[in-house]
């Protein structure tokens, strides 16, 4: 009778007044509502709801039906346990002729779609964000009970995916050579990487991060001694989330950068001028490329080429090719030994040498046999 009252004094008064009159007035009913759910559960009835979840922004629906009962319901009420509001609390309050009461701030968001009559609690919930993850109720309240179901909602946030690194030099120490970044997402998604056959090689560590929003960043970093064997490999990583319909897939090449180490000099394509190439194994190409002739002038080059002409042996003799970049240097070495006669000579005269060895070889070998070795091929 006091709230009637009440009523008829306060809707003189200005909206304002009003407003939050209908905030007094919930509040009370809800006061009313927490002496009802200390009466006893009813038994034999059934709610059909289930967990729901949806995506950040998105509309959801909540079912929530009330089965095998007779008897009519007085009211439904909806209550939650939020992100944003830990402790439980009445959202919605539908009476028995279908009429709402909104939580304040609610109304835009809040649809009742159900209906009374047919025990049909089932709610819309508007441009969800994370604080509106959480446990929603909704309890069915008779005049002798009341009975209520849990749904869990879940509110997901695809993850932004991204992998990243640097180029690395050389080095025995474990470091990280690579890492991998789904950036807040909710749940937290899943990051892996698939290494191939560096999977004995490489190490994974995956740590988690929690924004004020509530998401959640996860990285995966790729550990490993930066080896020259694992440049130029490629690794990838993995994004795993509930918002995904197929894992995300990024794609990453290990650079490693290293001082030459094997330097190797062969014979060009043959021209009139003999053409001998330095070929170097390092990570970046050599900055500069020097030759050399022992006891020699400085013989003709342009980078990794050197040019011995063939016509003469006074190009004979050793050279040497030294690589360089900015993390160190390597040699090779040329033994040059031109007759100035045949197109072949340098070849030949590395057959003769050979088979000279093997000849010498052979007869230290056999020399108590008694048996003579030759090389038939050459006069
Ligand atoms: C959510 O519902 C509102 C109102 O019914 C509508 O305007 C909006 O487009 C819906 N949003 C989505 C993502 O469906
Ligand atoms: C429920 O309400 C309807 C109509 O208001 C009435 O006919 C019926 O008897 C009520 N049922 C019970 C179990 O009270
Ligand atoms: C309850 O109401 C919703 C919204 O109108 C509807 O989609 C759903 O089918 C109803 N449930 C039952 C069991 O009738
Ligand atoms: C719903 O949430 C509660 C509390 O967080 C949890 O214990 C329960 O396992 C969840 N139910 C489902 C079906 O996920
Ligand atoms: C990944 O991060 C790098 C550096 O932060 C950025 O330049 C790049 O655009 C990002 N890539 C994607 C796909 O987001
Ligand atoms: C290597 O492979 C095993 C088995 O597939 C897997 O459990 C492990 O996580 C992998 N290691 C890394 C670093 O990914
Ligand atoms: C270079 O000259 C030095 C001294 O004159 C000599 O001992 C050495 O054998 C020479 N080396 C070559 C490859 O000719």
């Amino acid at each position: 009778m006091r709230v009637v009252q009440e009523k008829w004094f306060l809707t003189t008064l200005d909206n304002i007044h009003l407003l939050l009159w209908r905030i007094n007035f919930f509040y009370l009913f809800f006061g009313l509502f927490l002496i009802y759910l200390k009466c006893s559960s009813i038994t034999g009835v059934k709610i059909i709801g289930h967990d729901a979840s949806v995506k950040k922004g998105g509309n959801i629906t909540l079912f929530c039906h009330l089965t095998e009962t007779e008897d009519n319901l007085t009211h439904i009420v909806w209550q939650k346990q939020t992100r944003e509001n830990p402790k439980w609390e009445t959202f919605l309050i539908i009476d028995k002729y279908g009429k709402t009461e909104h939580k304040n701030d609610l109304l835009d968001k809040v649809k009742f779609i159900g209906n009374i009559k047919e025990k049909n609690g089932s709610v819309q919930l508007l441009g969800m964000t994370l604080l509106d993850d959480g446990i929603y109720t909704c309890i069915f309240i008779f005049p002798n009970g009341q009975n209520q179901m849990n749904i869990n909602v879940t509110v997901l946030v695809p993850p932004v995916g991204n992998v990243t690194g640097k180029t690395h030099v050389s080095g025995h120490l474990n470091i990280i050579l690579a890492s991998c970044v789904a950036f807040n997402g909710w749940p937290a998604a899943k990051v892996f990487w698939r290494l191939g056959a560096l999977n004995d090689s490489l190490r994974a560590e995956t740590s988690y991060s929690e924004h004020t929003d509530g998401s959640v960043t996860a990285v995966s970093h790729i550990l490993g001694a930066p080896s020259k064997n694992l440049n130029q490999k490629k690794i990838q990583c993995v994004v795993k989330h509930s918002t995904l319909t197929k894992e995300l897939e990024l794609d990453y090449v290990i650079n490693v950068h290293y001082p030459p180490e094997l330097v190797l000099i062969s014979p060009d394509d043959p021209t009139q001028t003999q053409e001998y190439l330095c070929s170097v194994d390092c990570n970046p190409t050599p900055t500069s490329y020097i030759w050399i002739k022992v006891n020699g002038s400085t013989p003709r080059s342009d980078s990794n080429k050197l040019f011995v002409p063939k016509s003469s042996s006074d190009f004979n003799g050793v050279y040497i090719c030294t690589a360089s970049n900015q993390y160190g240097s390597a040699s090779g070495v040329l033994y040059v030994n031109n007759t100035g006669s045949t197109d072949d000579c340098w070849l030949l005269l590395g057959l003769v040498f050979s088979c000279a060895v093997l000849w010498i070889s052979l007869a230290y070998i056999l020399s108590s046999g008694g048996k003579n070795a030759s090389c038939s091929t050459l006069e």
